[in-house]
């Protein structure tokens, strides 16, 4: 992505202490990041109004707290590229280029939501993972903290969702067997 650089970077430089390609190389990867958290945060919302089926209210309670988080998220990323002196990919045109995750075109069933979501989250994850190195060698610890803070969030929601598709407990299992 062609990062612009601020109109008003131009009027005053950033001056924090981290090279602008650096700025603009962390900035890149973020908007990437930011196209997948906004891809996310819309397909939680999208399956927490369209989910059917015996689980409907356990996933359109858990889809909507999930939506919640990955809105505020959006704002954060969004945010710390601005701090970096980088403009923020703010439309679906630029969002449709810079991400990772897939678009459904029909409604799938509850499983498969769960199933998808866990993926989205999986894909954001890897993502944000690939940003950090960048953070780190420019010595921007904000954005490696907030990186270390999404993938907490990320890969936490995917153990959960991941653990609604087991059938039973191992305990369990062994203990049918025994
Ligand atoms: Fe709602």
């Amino acid at each position: 992505m062609s990062s612009n650089v601020g109109a008003e970077a131009k009027a005053m430089p950033v001056n924090i202490g981290i090279e602008e390609t650096d700025r603009r190389e962390i900035a890149e990867g973020l908007s990437r990041l930011l196209a997948d958290n906004f891809t996310l945060y819309l397909k939680t919302h999208n399956f927490h109004w369209n989910v059917t089926g015996p689980m409907f209210q356990t996933l359109h309670i858990m889809f909507e707290a999930q939506y919640n988080e990955l809105w505020t998220a959006n704002d954060l990323i969004a945010e710390r590229i601005r701090a970096l002196g980088v403009f923020a990919p703010g439309n679906y045109k630029e969002f449709a280029q810079l991400t990772s995750l897939n678009v459904e075109d029909a409604v799938p069933t509850a499983n498969e939501m769960i199933r998808l979501l866990v993926e989205g989250h999986e894909t954001t994850a890897r993502t944000a993972r690939s940003v950090i190195s960048v953070a780190e060698k420019a010595n921007d610890a904000p954005t490696a903290d907030l990186l270390t803070e999404r993938l907490q969030i990320h890969e936490k929601t995917a153990w959960m969702l991941r653990s609604l598709l087991a059938e039973e407990s191992p305990a369990a299992a062994t203990a049918q067997k025994a």
